[in-house]
C-alpha cells in the first residue's frame, strides 16, 4: 500500500507489518523518516516536521537523515552516488516529482542532464522494500565512480549489533555477529562474482534473540563484484549503503543517452527475531525471486564424487541404474563428458560431447535415463575457457585480458569476456545446440575462478567489464530459460561462490557447498537459512570417509539427515555402496520424499543452531510438522536436552508418525520434544500430525 501526502512531498509505503516512509524537504533534500512498525500518512507527516539538529559547522544534520547521499555539499558520509561530468563532481539535484504505478513508487530528480530515479517496490504480502536506482544521460559523458542501489537508515538506538555470512571456499555462509563501533564496516567482493568470502547480507539487531526482537536484514540482488557498507556515524546513527562494485575507482562511463539501472537492494523489518527475519525472507523468495518456487525440486544424483574427470558411458549407465534404483528422480552428469576434458587442463570452451566417452553424443545416456524414470542433467561451465581447447586457439582474445600484461590462469582457465557480444552469441549457439540435441533437462551452471585480468582492448582496466560481464550471464540464463522452458538450471561456483537474489531470480537451485562432509554442511546450512529458503539449498550425501575433504567418517543416517534439510541429492560413489547401504538409502530417499513439502515450502524454525552438541530445525506447513537433529558428540553425564518446538498450536494433540506417540500442542511448546540421540553423529526425523 502507497500513500501519498497532498503535498506530493511524503510517501509511505506498508506492508502486511511494516511500513517504509521518505519526504523531500522544500529545499529537495530527500529524507529518511521511518523503516519499521506499521505507521500511517499523518505519522510521517509529524516526522517529516521535526527540526533536523543543529549541528553546524563540524557535523552536518544531513548526515545519517538522507535517503539517498550523494557526493558533494554539506555531507561527510559515503556517497551512494559518486558522478564526474564534464569539469564537475559530485551532484546538487532538484527534485521533479514522482510517479507510481505497478506496485512501485518512483521519485525523480534532475542534476543538469543526469535524471536520478529512485525505485521503491513492496511486493505483495511481504516486509521488504525493493530498493534501486536508474541513472539516464543527456548530457556529455558521465563517469560512474559509484551508483549503489539505496541507502538504508536505522532508527536511533543504543548499540548496533551485526550479523554476517562469510567464508571461504568449502566454509561457507558462516554466521557472525558482533557490535557495531564507530566508523564503517565493509563487506563485498572484488572478484567478478559473489563470492565465497561473503554473502551481500547484512542483519541488524539490539537485543533480538532466535524467535524475538527486532532485526532489519538487507540483501543486494547482483552476481558480481560487490560492496556493503555498514556505518555507525559519530552520533550513533547508524546507514547501511551498498551496490555493484567495490571501490570506487569508476562503475562505468554513461555516454550521451545512456542509462544505468542497479541492481535490487532489498531490505527487511521484522520483529520476529532472526528466525522470523529468516522466515520472512525465505516467503519473499519463494514467492516473489525463485522462478517456479512452488513446485518441489526433484532428489538428484550427481556424479562427480564419485568420478571427477574419469568418466564414460557405460559407468554413468551403471551409476544410473543405481540411482533410479534408490529412488532418485534426476540424474546429473558432471564435469568430463565434453571436448577434450579427461583433466582441469583441456576442453573447457568446446561443448560437444568427447566421442571417445559418448560416441553417439549425449542422447543415448538421457534417453536410458528418462527410460529408468530420471530426469537428465549436465554440468557446464560456460563463462570459462582452457588454454588447451579449440575455442581458446580459434579466439584467444576472447577471454579477459590486459594487453601486454600476463593471462592469470587459476584452475587452468580462463575467464571469457561476456560483456563481447561475440562471445555471447557463441555461447548462446552451444547451450541452445546442447539442450535441443539431446533431451536435457537440467544444467548445473558452474563459474570455477574469480577474475584477474578484467580488460579487452581498447578499454583498459578498470571499465564496464565487471558490469557487463554480469549483465551478459543474466541476458544469456534469460535467453535459454525462455527457449527452453522445461530445463531447470543450478547456479554453483565451485559450491556456494555464487548465492545472491539476483542469480536466485534465474536459477532454480544452488549448489551450496563443494563441502559435504555433513558435520560440517550443519554450520553451512545454519548460515545459508538465515536469508534463503532450503528450497534452493542442494545437499548431497556422500560416501564415508568424506573423500573431497576432511575424511570424517559418519553414518549413512547422519549423512542423510543433514542432506534433508535441503534439497536432496547424492553424491556417492553407489557403484561401491553395499547392498545394504543402496537399501537404506532407498528409505531414506522415500522418507525425504515424504517430507519435501515441508523442507521445500514449509516455514523453517531453527531449534538449535550446530554448536557442537544438539541441533535441529525444524519445517511447519498447515497440519504437519518434521523435526532434523543431530547430535555431534555427547558428552558423558549429560543428558540430550528436550527440543522446545514453534508454531505448533497448544490446544491440539500431535501424532508422532515414527512411533505413534501422541504429543499435546502445549507440552511441545513448553517442555519440548524428546529425540533419543545418543553417541556422536547421531541424528534423527520425527514427524509429526496435528490429530
Ligand atoms: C566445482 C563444483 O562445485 C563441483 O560440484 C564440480 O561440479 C566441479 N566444479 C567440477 O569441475
Amino acid at each position: 500500500m502507497l500513500e501519498i501526502s497532498e503535498d506530493g512531498r511524503t510517501w509511505v509505503l506498508s506492508g502486511p507489518a511494516s511500513s517504509y516512509a521518505v519526504h523531500v524537504t522544500d529545499r529537495d533534500e530527500l529524507l529518511h523518516l521511518h523503516w519499521g512498525p506499521r505507521i500511517g500518512l499523518a505519522d510521517a507527516e509529524a516526522l517529516a516536521v521535526r527540526p533536523l539538529p543543529d549541528y553546524w559547522p563540524f557535523e552536518s544534520p544531513l548526515d545519517g537523515r538522507e535517503e539517498y547521499p550523494v557526493e558533494g555539499g554539506p555531507r561527510f558520509v559515503r556517497p551512494a552516488l559518486s558522478v564526474r561530468t564534464a569539469g564537475r563532481r559530485g551532484t546538487e539535484w532538484r527534485f521533479e516529482g514522482h510517479d507510481a504505478g505497478d506496485g512501485e513508487l518512483r521519485l525523480r530528480f534532475r542534476d543538469g542532464d543526469l535524471a536520478v530515479t529512485l525505485h521503491y517496490r513492496m511486493p505483495s504480502a511481504t516486509d521488504v522494500v525493493e530498493r534501486w536506482v536508474t541513472l539516464d544521460n543527456r548530457g556529455p559523458d558521465a563517469e560512474l565512480l559509484r551508483a549503489d542501489s539505496a541507502t538504508w537508515t536505522l532508527p536511533d538506538r543504543d548499540a548496533w549489533r551485526l550479523s554476517q555470512l562469510h567464508g571461504r571456499w568449502g566454509a561457507e555462509s558462516r554466521l557472525t555477529r558482533s557490535g557495531l563501533t564507530h566508523g564503517e564496516k565493509v563487506i563485498g567482493s572484488r572478484r567478478g562474482h559473489t563470492s565465497h568470502q561473503h554473502l551481500p547480507w547484512v542483519a541488524l539487531d539490539t537485543d533480538a534473540t532466535e524467535e524475538r526482537g527486532e532485526v532489519y536484514g538487507c540483501a543486494l540482488g547482483w552476481s558480481g563484484s560487490w560492496r556493503i557498507a555498514v556505518a555507525q556515524l559519530p552520533d550513533e546513527r547508524v546507514q547501511i549503503t551498498g551496490g555493484a562494485g567495490y571501490d570506487e575507482s569508476g562503475l562505468l562511463t554513461l555516454g550521451t543517452g545512456e542509462s544505468y539501472t542497479t541492481p535490487v537492494f532489498a531490505g527487511l523489518w521484522s520483529e520476529g527475531g532472526f528466525g522470523g527475519a529468516s522466515r520472512a525472507w525465505h516467503a519473499y523468495q519463494r514467492a516473489h525471486v525463485i522462478p517456479d518456487a512452488g513446485r518441489d525440486r526433484p532428489v538428484l544424483f550427481n556424479s562427480w564424487e564419485a568420478t571427477e574427470f574419469d568418466i564414460s558411458e557405460e559407468q554413468q549407465r551403471a551409476l544410473a541404474e543405481r540411482a533410479a534404483a534408490m529412488g532418485v528422480e534426476l540424474f546429473v552428469v558432471d564435469d568430463g563428458w565434453f571436448g577434450a576434458r579427461t583433466s582441469d587442463r583441456a576442453g573447457l570452451g568446446d561443448w560437444t560431447p568427447n566421442p571417445d566417452r559418448f560416441p553417439g553424443g549425449l542422447k543415448p545416456l538421457a534417453d536410458h535415463v528418462h527410460g529408468l524414470g530420471m530426469q537428465f542433467g549436465i554440468w557446464v561451465e560456460p563463462e570459462m575457457v582452457n588454454a588447451d581447447s579449440d575455442l581458446y586457439r580459434a579466439h584467444p582474445d576472447w577471454v579477459q585480458y590486459q594487453p601486454g600484461r600476463k593471462r592469470t590462469e587459476f584452475r587452468n582457465q580462463l575467464v571469457l569476456n561476456l560483456a563481447r557480444d561475440d562471445v555471447r552469441e557463441y555461447l548462446w549457439g552451444q547451450l541452445h545446440g546442447l539442450l535441443a540435441d539431446a533431451p536435457v533437462d537440467y544444467v548445473k551452471w558452474d563459474f570455477n575462478r574469480c577474475f584477474t585480468d578484467a580488460g579487452w582492448p581498447d578499454d583498459p582496466y578498470p571499465q564496464r567489464l565487471w558490469v557487463d560481464h554480469v549483465r551478459g550471464l543474466y541476458a544469456l540464463l534469460d535467453r535459454l530459460r525462455a527457449a527452453h522452458p522445461g530445463v531447470a538450471f543450478e547456479s554453483c561456483s565451485g559450491g556456494g561462490g555464487r548465492i545472491d537474489l539476483g542469480v536466485l531470480s534465474r536459477t532454480d537451485q544452488v549448489w551450496t557447498s563443494d563441502n559435504t562432509d555433513p558435520l560440517d554442511r550443519l554450520a553451512i546450512q545454519h548460515g545459508f537459512s538465515q536469508i534463503h529458503p532450503a528450497r534452493v539449498m542442494a545437499a548431497w550425501v556422500t560416501d564415508s570417509p568424506n573423500v573431497m575433504l576432511n575424511q570424517r567418517a559418519s553414518s549413512l543416517r547422519f549423512r542423510f539427515v543433514s542432506a534433508m534439510a535441503g534439497v536432496l541429492g547424492v553424491g556417492g560413489d553407489l557403484t561401491r555402496w553395499t547392498g545394504e547401504e543402496l537399501a537404506e538409502a532407498r528409505e531414506w530417499v522415500e522418507l525425504y520424499k515424504e517430507i519435501r513439502p515441508m523442507v521445500q515450502r514449509g516455514d523453517q524454525y531453527r531449534l538449535r543452531p550446530p554448536q557442537g552438541g544438539l541441533s535441529a530445525v525444524q519445517y511447519v506447513l498447515g497440519d504437519e510438522t518434521v523435526v532434523l537433529a543431530w547430535l555431534q558428540a555427547q558428552r558423558y553425564g549429560e543428558p540430550v536436552p528436550a527440543l522446545r518446538l514453534c508454531a505448533l498450536d497448544p490446544a491440539a494433540s500431535y501424532e508422532c508418525l515414527e512411533t505413534g506417540e501422541i504429543h499435546r500442542g502445549a507440552v511441545l511448546l513448553h517442555h519440548g520434544l524428546r529425540v533419543g540421540l545418543r553417541g556422536d553423529l547421531d541424528a534423527t526425523v520425527v514427524r509429526l500430525k496435528r490429530k
